[in-house]
């Protein structure tokens, strides 16, 4: 029955091949209504309005408070081919919509919705080890720390966030910084293949061989191609990490740059260690402290490409024993503020101690002068150190549209976190991330330190990301775009996220 039903409905909406404007105009109707009365009557479980329980846990299932919104309906769909219907009854009505995957990046709008349908991914939650190990095939709805608890049994991994609770799908959209990604490149790198739900509906794999522009694309693109409803990643054998993170009191500040500085120009001497060092300032407190994750791919935790750090006097430090990445993420997760108001920023400089210093200083002195008594606030900025090796195990896995220049190499990529409690400190702690931002960047500029790619899945609203990717694929990544979807349904009708089209 319910089959019949969408038989007719589906030809009945597509059948103007141009969606849009003049469908609205002919019936004068909501577009958004009619297509969340058409989704009701092809599945009418899974489309929720306000009211419903299921509503709010979807329009709630966010990292921060900031992205919670007003969608006039939520669809949460079973499979691939109800994407597929929903994107065409969708596209072909002319409604506005917004995709969620694990919901952790915080900009209000980006990956929900006011007034629009929201598609949250969640019950997409398929993953299967393929029969040879050497891939593992991911749905949307997942999160890290599921993917790594459902491989550590074969000893294996697959490249993803640092932190567990993070989503797959955009993580992997906007590149991917893993621990072992020094080792094998951006999470992205190791996608081999794709499935994909185009503008009109169709369901393809992209793969190396298989629409091979759109597999580059997806690799960095963001989401202006489709709605991926399937990742196939490579899977690596990692069946005994040492990780753990240490916190450094502010006396010792130098010594803790001296080691950032160093891991930034040397780390790539061992491919297998990985540290996320950053400043942490904790407003109520009145302190800051200097902490890292400290990883490494083996048995032996004793390493010394990691020596700098652990030599510190800590005042806390869980490096030094053996453990599995499942069993270290979950652990972490307690440590990752969730429920209160986030922002982001990213900055990106060479890796050098001038660099480094320029950064440190212009944040803790401004933090403090400006925004110390906001309540609840934290304010922080992770140094992620980029190795020559991360940049060529991309371009050796075929390339990818960020087409980061290797020649410049290493590199921090910075993010700037400042999270707070009270939505009537939204303004000054907006203002304030993006002054703070531009004051380091004019001082990177006229330091010759400034570098040019920015990493989407750290940025905050306005930044200017596709602009900073490498020679001529910003106009690759926007013919790409209009091959598979002329008719702009991923870019107007699904205006959250960073558009190629925009750039
Ligand atoms: C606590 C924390 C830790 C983090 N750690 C890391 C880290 O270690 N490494 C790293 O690289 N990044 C990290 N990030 C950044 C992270 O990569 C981004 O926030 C990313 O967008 C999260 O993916 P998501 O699926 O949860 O996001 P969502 O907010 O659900 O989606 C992000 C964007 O992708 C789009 N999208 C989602 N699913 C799909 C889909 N299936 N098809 C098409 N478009 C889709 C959405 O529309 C949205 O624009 C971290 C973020 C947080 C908050
Ligand atoms: C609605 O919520 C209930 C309770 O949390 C859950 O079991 C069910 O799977 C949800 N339905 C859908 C379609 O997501
Ligand atoms: C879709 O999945 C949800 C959650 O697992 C379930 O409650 C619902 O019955 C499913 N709907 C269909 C049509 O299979
Ligand atoms: C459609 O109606 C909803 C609910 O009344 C509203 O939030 C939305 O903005 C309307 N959309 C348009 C395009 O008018
Ligand atoms: C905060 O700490 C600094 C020293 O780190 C001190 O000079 C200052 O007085 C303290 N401020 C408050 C309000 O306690
Ligand atoms: C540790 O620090 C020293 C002194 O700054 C430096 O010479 C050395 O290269 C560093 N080692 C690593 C592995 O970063
Ligand atoms: C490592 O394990 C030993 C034995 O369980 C324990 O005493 C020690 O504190 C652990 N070290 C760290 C850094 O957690
Ligand atoms: C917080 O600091 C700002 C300036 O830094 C000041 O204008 C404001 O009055 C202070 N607010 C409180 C509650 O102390
Ligand atoms: C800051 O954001 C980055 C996102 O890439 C994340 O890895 C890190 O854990 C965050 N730090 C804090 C203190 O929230």
């Amino acid at each position: 029955m319910k089959l019949s039903l969408l038989a007719c409905l589906v030809p009945l909406v597509v059948a103007s091949a141009k969606p849009g404007a003049e469908i609205q105009q002919r019936r004068g109707a909501n577009t958004t209504t009619l297509a969340c009365n058409a989704l009701k009557q092809a599945f009418s479980s899974q489309v929720f309005v306000l009211g419903d329980a299921n509503y709010t846990t979807q329009n709630e299932a966010y990292w921060t408070p900031t992205d919670y919104l007003t969608p006039e309906c939520v669809f949460t769909p079973n499979a691939t081919l109800e994407v597929s219907t929903a994107i065409r009854i969708i596209a072909g009505l002319g409604a506005t919509f917004a995709v969620r995957g694990g919901g952790h990046m915080p900009i209000p709008g980006y990956a929900n919705t006011n007034g629009g349908i929201l598609i949250g991914l969640t019950n997409l939650n398929e993953i299967t080890l393929s029969s040879d190990e050497s891939y593992v095939s991911v749905g949307p709805g997942q999160r890290w720390e599921d993917v790594y608890s459902y491989l550590e049994p074969y000893g294996l991994v697959a490249l993803g966030g640092r932190v567990g609770i993070v989503g797959v799908p955009g993580l992997l959209l906007g590149g991917g910084i893993s621990f072992y990604s020094n080792q094998y490149g951006f999470a992205a790198d190791n996608v081999v293949a794709y499935e994909v739900v185009l503008a009109g509906g169709q369901i393809v794999t992209a793969t190396a061989t298989q629409h091979s522009d759109l597999y580059w694309a997806l690799k960095g693109g963001g989401n202006s191609f489709g709605i991926v409803t399937r990742f196939d990643l490579s899977t690596y054998v990692s069946p005994t990490v040492c990780a753990g993170i240490i916190e450094i009191p502010s006396t010792e500040k130098d010594a803790f740059l001296n080691a950032v500085a160093s891991f930034g120009e040397y780390g790539s001497a061992d491919a297998k260690a990985a540290v996320i060092p950053s400043i942490f300032m904790l407003g109520s407190l009145n302190i800051t402290v200097y902490t890292s994750a400290l990883f490494y791919d083996g048995t032996e935790c004793a390493q010394p490409a990691l020596a700098n750090f652990t030599v510190l006097p800590a005042i806390e430090n869980s490096y030094g024993n053996t453990t599995t990445l499942a069993t270290y993420v979950k652990g972490t997760d307690a440590l990752i503020g969730d429920g209160t108001r986030q922002v982001f920023r990213v900055v990106a400089s060479y890796a050098n101690a001038e660099a480094l210093q320029i950064v440190h200083d212009t944040f803790v002195e401004m933090v403090t002068a400006d925004i110390w008594n906001v309540t609840g606030l934290q304010a922080s900025v992770a140094f992620q150190p980029v190795t020559k090796n991360f940049i060529q195990q991309g371009i050796n896995k075929g390339g990818n549209p960020q087409g980061v220049d290797i020649s410049e190499a290493p590199y921090f990529w910075m993010v700037e976190n400042f999270s707070w409690t009270d939505p009537a400190d939204d303004n000054r702690i907006n203002a304030f991330a993006q002054q703070v931002t531009d004051v380091i960047e004019q001082k990177l500029t006229a330091a010759g330190q400034v570098a040019e790619y920015r990493y989407m899945n750290d940025a905050g609203l306005g930044q200017k990301i596709f602009q900073g990717y490498g020679d001529g694929n910003v106009v690759k990544l926007q013919s790409i775009r209009a091959k598979y979807d002329p008719f702009n349904v991923y870019t107007d009708l699904m205006p959250g996220g960073w558009k190629v089209a925009n750039a």
